[in-house]
């Protein structure tokens, strides 16, 4: 007797500060997405979920006793909705033990240069003033540092004349939607 193949799917579960072009991308690339988390409430990344009709959660630091706590409680609600897979997509806090080790090697960041250079939340401004010639996206795994997980996926964007951190930034985010929709179906698929 043959037995069908057992098929299982990790919820993705999307972490969010802001804009959520990411998340956008992802929801385009028809991607389920079961819930969005964001720290900040009323921000545009968070209208975008509502209109796809995904479940959201706001987690604002101020209202917990610390990180742990917010961090415990944002990791119980990702878990209670059935997420195997956290993508933080422009969320601009870093993530607590107690939040990684609910998600053990299933936590990515987008992030907005070629790890290891320019790690931060000013990656785009810290390259331009560099002056590099090309920077880029690394789709990478989140541990405790800041942008410091193993890198997954990288992709070079070339700093052009006269680019500002919006216009550079812009390129980028073109080619983070690509790889991040990519790694994230390939990880749900394992
Ligand atoms: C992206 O460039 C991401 O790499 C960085 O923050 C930005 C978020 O953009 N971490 P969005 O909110 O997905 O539009």
């Amino acid at each position: 007797m043959t037995h069908p193949k057992a098929t299982h799917t990790l919820g993705v579960g999307v972490l969010v500060s802001g804009t959520g072009s990411n998340l956008q991308a992802l929801i385009d690339a028809e991607i389920t997405v079961v819930a969005v988390a964001s720290n900040v409430a009323g921000v545009p990344a968070l209208e975008r979920a509502l209109a796809a009709g995904i479940p959201t959660g706001v987690f604002p630091l101020e209202d917990y006793a610390g990180r742990n706590e917010r961090d415990a409680a944002m990791a119980e609600w990702l878990s209670s909705l059935g997420v195997g897979l956290v993508v933080c997509a422009g969320y601009m806090h870093l993530l607590r033990p107690v939040f990684l080790t609910r998600f053990p090697g299933r936590v990515v960041n987008v992030h907005p240069a070629l790890l290891p250079a320019f790690p931060g939340a000013a990656a785009v401004e810290d390259a331009l003033a560099a002056g590099v010639t090309e920077t880029g996206a690394t789709v990478h795994l989140v541990d405790e540092g800041i942008d410091t997980g193993a890198v997954l996926r990288q992709e070079a964007v070339p700093v052009l004349p006269g680019d500002t951190a919006e216009t550079l930034h812009a390129r980028i985010r073109v080619v983070e939607h690509r790889l991040v929709s990519e790694v994230v179906r390939e990880l749900i698929a394992r």
